[in-house]
C-alpha cells in the first residue's frame, strides 16, 4: 500500500493540521430575545440554556460575547402591546430599537450588531405581515412597514438589518428605504431560502407568538431545493450583502448548493429545533452533548456557510478559547 489516508489520522495534532474546515467563535452569530418590560432573564422551557433577556441582563450578554470574540448578535424583540400591523417595530422607543441601541452601546464595532426585520412577534396575529380581510398575508402593503422598521433599526445603530419575513422584493424596498435615509453603510443579512419548518417551535414559545396555522403561503416549500437557489439569486440582485438558509441542518443540500452558485457570504441559521433537539437528547443520556454541539456546527461550516448563527454561539466561543 503506498496510500495510507489513516497516516493523517494518528494523532490530535496531526489532525488538526490538516482539518479542511474549522469552527471559529468570529463566525459565529448568537440569536438573543429581549421582552419588554422583564425585569429578570425568564428561561424557555423547550430551550434549555437560552432565556428570554431583560435589557440589563441582555447588555450583559453582549458584553459576553465581545469578550469572547463571538461574531455577531441577532436581536429579536417581543413587545409588551401588539396590534394588527405591529407598529412597536418602528417605534423608536419600540423594546427591539431600545435593545439595538443598548447592545451597539455595549459593544460599538467590535461585534456585529443584526437586528431582525419582522412583524411576527409584533403583530396580534403572529403572522409576518399585514393580513387582509379575508387572511391572507399582504405581501406589497407590508413591504413599506418593513422599510419603515430597517431605517429605525439603522437609526438605533444596528450595523445590519435581517428581512426574515419571506416577502417577494422585501431586499430590494429596504435596500432603497436605507439609502435613502442615508443609510448607506448599513447591509441585509437575507432570509433567502426559509423554509416552513417544524423546527420553528421552540422559538415560537421563545417569542410568545399569537400565530395560529402556519406560514405556508409565504415560506418556502421544504421540498424544493432548485427555488432555494433562485431566492438566494433574487435576493442578491435585490443588494443582499449575506444570504441565508434556514433552518441549517436539515437543508444543508441547499447550503451547499446557495454556496457553490453566489459570491457573497453565506450564513445558515441553526434554529430553535436543531437546538431543542440535541438538548433533549444530551439530556437523556443519549449523546454525547458537546461533540454532538460540534460536529453539528462543522457540517454546517462543510456545506458552505461562512457564518453560523446558533444559540450555542458564546459557549462554543468560551469551548474554542480554552482550546476545547
Ligand atoms: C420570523 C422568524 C422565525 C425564526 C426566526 N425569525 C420564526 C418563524 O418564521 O416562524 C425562527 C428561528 C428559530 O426557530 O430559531 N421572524
Amino acid at each position: 500500500m503506498n496510500i495510507r489516508p489513516r497516516r493523517l489520522r494518528t494523532s490530535a495534532a496531526m489532525r488538526n493540521l490538516v482539518r479542511e474546515t474549522r469552527v471559529d467563535a468570529s463566525s459565529l452569530v448568537l440569536p438573543v430575545f429581549v421582552v419588554d418590560g422583564l425585569d429578570e432573564p425568564r428561561p424557555i422551557a423547550s430551550m434549555p440554556g437560552v432565556v428570554q433577556h431583560s435589557l440589563d441582563s441582555l447588555r450583559a450578554e453582549a458584553t459576553r460575547c465581545a469578550e469572547l470574540g463571538v461574531g455577531g448578535i441577532d436581536i429579536f424583540g417581543v413587545p409588551a402591546l401588539r396590534d394588527a400591523v405591529g407598529s412597536a417595530a418602528w417605534a423608536p422607543d419600540g423594546i427591539l430599537n431600545r435593545a439595538t441601541a443598548a447592545v451597539h452601546a455595549e459593544v460599538g464595532d467590535a461585534v456585529v450588531v443584526i437586528a431582525d426585520t419582522c412583524l411576527d412577534e409584533f403583530t396580534d396575529h403572529g403572522h409576518c405581515g399585514v393580513v387582509t380581510a379575508d387572511g391572507r398575508v399582504d405581501n406589497d402593503a407590508t413591504l413599506p412597514l418593513y422599510e419603515q422598521m430597517a431605517v429605525a433599526q439603522a437609526e438605533a445603530g444596528a450595523h445590519m438589518v435581517s428581512p426574515s419575513g419571506m416577502m417577494d422584493g422585501q431586499v430590494a424596498a429596504i435596500r432603497r428605504a436605507l439609502d435613502e435615509a442615508g443609510h448607506i453603510d448599513v447591509g441585509i443579512l437575507a432570509y433567502s431560502a426559509k423554509y416552513a419548518s417544524a423546527l420553528f417551535g421552540p422559538f415560537r414559545e421563545a417569542v410568545d407568538s399569537q400565530l395560529k396555522g402556519d406560514r405556508r403561503t409565504y415560506q418556502m416549500d421544504p421540498g424544493n431545493a432548485r427555488e432555494g437557489l433562485k431566492e438566494a439569486l433574487l435576493d442578491i440582485a435585490e443588494g443582499a450583502d449575506v444570504v441565508m438558509v434556514k433552518p441549517a441542518t436539515f437543508y444543508l443540500d441547499v447550503l451547499s448548493d446557495v454556496r457553490a452558485a453566489v459570491q457573497v457570504p453565506v450564513a445558515a441559521y441553526q434554529v430553535s429545533g436543531e437546538y431543542a433537539m440535541l438538548e433533549a437528547a444530551a439530556a437523556n443520556g443519549w449523546i454525547d452533548r458537546e461533540r454532538a454541539i460540534g460536529e453539528s456546527l462543522v457540517s454546517i461550516r462543510r456545506a458552505g456557510a461562512d457564518t453560523v448563527l446558533t444559540y450555542w454561539a458564546a459557549e462554543v466561543a468560551g469551548w474554542l478559547r480554552e482550546g476545547r
